[in-house]
């Protein structure tokens, strides 16, 4: 697979003094998601073109990519390398669409609009669409083994903190627990194990991935700072699914690009369901609080760049309601 040292403007930690707004940095970095995505996820591809058009329509169309941008927040935080964190954040979004894919077929939560669109099942049919997912996930891990420009350690770490926050103790099996769980009542706690697994794993991942490209990680001199990101990364992704849960009720399809009031018809077990709107919204909250109370136990340099994190804890709970 041809490298990425041609796409310009690698992302480079900017000194303090020159950030850019938030709305700026966001719009940025959602920017260079798109252009890194376009690159490794070609709309057309002589090799079964059918397939590479689905996984472009999977991966490329759309999406707030919020996973992406964590992986720049965190190597921001630790002054990660460059092209180590943008193969990151392709990679942590290619599993993230290869896993909207499957969780809208018809045999999980049969939805038909994603990101504005119908659902690529519903465009391509569903053995195209379970390939493309498929394809995609394979995909992510061959973006984060370049022959060169990151040392084979750290794709290892990438590579492992991506595959445990995918499978059975992450995405996989949280998907399984929200399947078993829906129609029936769930505690407090096991709607917590199920959220952290389907959704929170992979943003935590994020986090810690960016992190792994500045060379923090739970081995390295600088695990207090691993461990803050840790709590963050976990809060942050908690956070997310009961908003997710949260908009299901309050917000319309058109905004959300989804079919809005989904779960309740689907008798999902969510946040709303088990607590009632109020308290779901004051979880939100509290998980944002922990999040960004992690951040200020950072020695001062990296409080000072973890700015983009603590905005970042701010837009995910505060989006859209
Ligand atoms: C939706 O994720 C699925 C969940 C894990 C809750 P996003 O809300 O990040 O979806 P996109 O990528 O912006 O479409
Ligand atoms: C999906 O949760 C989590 C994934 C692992 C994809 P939801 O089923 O609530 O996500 P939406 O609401 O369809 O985006
Ligand atoms: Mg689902
Ligand atoms: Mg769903
Ligand atoms: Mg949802």
């Amino acid at each position: 697979m041809s490298d990425v040292a041609h796409l310009e403007g690698a992302a480079a930690a900017p000194k303090l003094a020159d950030r850019p707004s938030f709305d700026d940095w966001l719009r940025q970095h959602q920017e260079r998601a798109q252009t890194l995505i376009e690159h490794y996820v070609p709309q057309q591809h002589p090799l079964v073109p059918q397939l590479h058009e689905a996984m472009h329509y999977a991966a490329a169309m759309g999406g707030k990519r919020v996973r992406p941008l964590l992986v720049w927040a965190a190597g921001e935080c630790v002054q990660g390398e460059a092209q180590a964190l943008d193969r990151a954040a392709c990679a942590v979004e290619l599993v993230h669409a290869y896993s909207l894919v499957h969780d809208d077929l018809p045999c999980m939560d049969d939805d038909v609009l994603r990101r504005g669109q119908p659902t690529t099942h519903v465009r391509f049919g569903e053995a195209l669409a379970l390939l493309a997912g498929d394809a995609l996930q394979a995909l992510a891990y061959e973006v984060l083994t370049p022959e060169d420009e990151i040392a084979p350690p750290l794709q290892a770490r990438l590579c492992a903190l991506l595959a445990r926050a995918s499978g059975a103790d992450g995405m996989a099996g949280g998907q399984t627990l929200d399947i078993l769980a829906t129609g029936g009542a769930v505690s407090g706690d096991d709607l917590m194990h199920m959220h952290r697994r389907k959704t929170g794993a992979l943003l935590k991942a994020s986090v810690l991935m960016g992190a792994a490209c500045g060379g923090v990680h739970p081995a390295s001199a600088s695990s207090p700072t691993h461990k803050a990101l840790e709590i963050y990364g976990d809060a942050v992704g908690l956070a997310f699914q009961v908003v997710d849960d949260i908009l299901d009720v309050t917000a319309d399809s058109h905004t959300l690009g989804k079919t809005a009031g989904k779960d309740a018809q689907q008798n999902k077990s969510t946040y709303v369901s088990a607590l009632g709107l109020d308290a779901a919204r004051t979880l939100a909250h509290g998980l944002r609080d922990k999040a960004q109370a992690a951040l200020d136990t950072l020695a001062p340099p990296q409080r000072a760049a973890s700015q983009r994190l603590r905005e970042l804890a701010d837009l995910i709970v505060l989006r859209g309601y």
